[in-house]
């Protein structure tokens, strides 16, 4: 939510910055703007709009060799709306800032500063931190971040720059990621590392209490008590190319085209001889042999991914499981028992929801585990046990390659459970384990060959303002996740139903060329299935159906039929997913739309 970036360096800082921006664009697209230091005043450009907006609107800035130091932001906006004055930095004549994050108490501390005689320009919280920075400085911004850190409640990560200290960068957090960036040409802060891939994979992630002093050639980091502490950097092993198109015309379809891969990656990386290996995650066997229960938590759609895992853990494991969206879990006082485990899915490892459900969870003294794609953020590190998802950056908006990685991570704890409980012998398991290392990421790529028969099922169903989705067990579970996909980006009203639950209301809705897609690819299941479908049918829904090929549905049963590979029915999800994408992705394509950065939305949810 919310993209932040500072450089200071040898080289024009105003288009390090706008180069990094558009890295960035997917945390947030509703205004975007930089503040730099030109003839040791401070400049500031901003505008409602993309980052394409503020390119125009600068000009010699961006070719200015004099200019080498600044911040920028890209926005998604929370508190006021997308307009010009609400974009960042806000600041006053001394002092900018850029802010991912909310300021709770805002309104107080506004009240505060108007009754100094502070002046407000914008409805944003940001502009009250700046103004409360702005209100204790003196002479040193150190000490004037310091006394504003003490009234700020709410989660924030800030960059600041002062007009006295020209050149110089002042980075600082609580609750969300920021981090430093040192290059052969300078030094960057940001909200995360594949924005600035192309000049540096070495970054050292800000704690909280820690303020960040940054110049062109030095990087101090203050520990609470003001004291320099020694950095050691992390690096990632992802590189440009990963975090580029690399030749697709969307970064969702080269994250689609991605999942047999990291598919395959992250499944062996967590097998011994086809035998589950997860010891590096900090599970036991013992923790899972006594588990009473297992809590999936998370959002959007790693919490669909939840659905899934919930299906396959308790199929193959026996334990029962319960999936909650983090923003529930968090605010119903949870009953945990002393066994349990708490499994939090997140791609980005940073949304505000889930974390704060991790930590509930770890208060109650439960054992958490973070099912993550990205290294070292917050819920990789405060997780009690981490299980990586091994697919890389993930930029498009609309997740894609992270939900069947999390899939197949959770089908490998599933595995390992059901081993552990003795529901499996070592046999069963290797059977299944070679299936996923093999025939799943086979399954996909035949699916991505068809890339052109879904497209022309997308062109067929891409004008309708409504398309309920049905299934009943994994079906549903997937059903849920392609309606999501659907909505998400091609704005068309989807829905996700349990196929035997549609005669109790819903059905109302299906009238006359109603689009339906129906998932039916659980052959004990489908015959139910298809007499839900046939009801739709008898009131004039046009039907589309997702089968397994050696489960063929009658062809009179629907308009359009995509056969998927064959796998184990406990696999077809991911199959499943992959069509289900295509046909989101080419829908959004057919009807021109913004594929990778759909209305409203922001990859990276900060906020709760
Ligand atoms: C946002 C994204 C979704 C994502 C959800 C959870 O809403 O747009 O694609 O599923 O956050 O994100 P996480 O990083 O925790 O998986």
């Amino acid at each position: 939510m919310c993209g932040i970036i500072g450089y200071v360096g040898t080289e024009n800082a105003v288009q390090k910055l706008v180069t990094g921006l558009e890295a960035l664009e997917y945390r947030g697209y509703d205004s975007a703007g930089v503040a730099f230091f030109e003839n040791e005043q401070l400049k500031t450009v901003k505008c409602r709009g993309r980052i394409e907006a503020l390119r125009n609107l600068l000009g010699c800035e961006l070719n200015n060799a004099e200019i080498y130091c600044g911040i920028g932001h890209t926005r998604w906006a929370t508190h006021g709306e997308p307009s010009d004055r609400n974009s960042h930095p806000h600041g006053t004549e001394n002092v900018s800032i850029v802010h991912n994050g909310i300021i709770e108490n805002y309104v107080e501390i506004k009240k505060f500063l108007q009754e100094k005689g502070y002046i407000f320009e914008s409805e944003t919280d940001t502009e009250t931190a700046a103004k409360l920075i702005d209100f204790f400085y003196k002479d040193n911004p150190v000490d004037a971040i310091r006394e504003a850190q003490k009234m700020l409640r709410g989660s924030f990560a800030i960059c600041a720059v002062f007009k006295n200290e020209n050149n110089k960068l002042f980075a600082f957090r609580k609750d969300n990621p920021i981090i430093v960036a040192p290059t052969d040409a300078g030094n960057f802060v940001v909200s995360e590392i594949s924005a600035v891939i192309k000049y540096t994979k070495r970054f050292r992630r800000l704690e909280k209490g820690e303020i960040a002093v940054i110049t062109n050639d030095n990087i101090t980091i203050l520990d609470p008590d003001n004291e320099p502490t020694e950095i050691s950097y992390e690096t990632v092993d992802w590189d440009a190319e990963a975090a580029e198109k690399g030749g697709f015309p969307h970064f969702m379809l080269k994250e689609i085209y991605e999942e047999p891969d990291v598919v395959k990656r992250t499944v062996s990386e967590n097998l011994s001889n086809y035998i589950p290996d997860l010891s590096s995650s900090g599970l036991s066997d013992e923790m899972l042999r006594k588990a009473g229960r297992i809590h999936i938590v998370a959002c959007g759609t790693a919490m669909h991914a939840g659905l899934v895992g919930k299906i396959a853990i308790e199929k193959l494991g026996r334990v029962p499981v319960s999936v909650v969206l983090a923003s529930e879990f968090r605010y119903q006082n949870p009953i945990l028992d002393e066994n349990d485990i708490v499994i939090v899915i997140s791609q980005s490892g940073e949304t505000a929801d889930t974390l704060a459900a991790l930590r509930l969870a770890k208060e109650r003294g439960i054992f958490t585990l973070g099912i993550v794609n990205v290294m070292g953020s917050a819920i990789a590190r405060e997780a009690d046990g981490v299980l990586y998802t091994l697919a890389g950056p993930e930029i498009a908006v609309a997740s894609t390659k992270a939900y069947v990685v999390q899939l197949a991570v959770l089908y490998v704890l599933a595995l390992k459970i059901g081993l552990v409980r003795e529901k499996l012998s070592e046999k069963d398991v290797q059977a299944y384990t070679r299936e996923l290392l093999e025939a799943v990421p086979e399954g996909i790529s035949r699916i991505l060959k068809r890339k052109e028969e879904i497209r022309e099922v997308a062109k067929k169903y891409k004008d309708n303002k409504s398309i309920f989705f049905i299934g009943r067990g994994m079906d549903y579970a997937i059903c849920c996740e392609a309606a999501l996909k659907m909505k998400e980006i091609s704005y068309i009203h989807c829905e996700s139903y349990a196929a035997g639950e549609l005669k109790h209301g819903t059905i109302s809705l299906v009238t006359d060329g109603v689009p339906v897609f129906a998932f039916a690819t659980d052959h004990d299941i489908i015959e139910k299935t298809l007499s839900n479908i046939k009801e739709t049918a008898a009131r004039g829904a046009r039907i589309l159906i997702f089968c397994g090929e050696n489960n063929p549905v009658p062809e009179n049963a629907a308009e359009d039929i995509i056969e998927l590979p064959q796998l184990s029915e406990l696999f077809m999800p991911t199959v499943t997913a992959t069509a289900a994408q295509l046909l989101a992705y080419y829908t959004s394509v057919e009807l021109e739309l913004d594929v990778d950065k759909p209305r409203n939305l922001a990859k990276s949810v900060t906020v709760e």
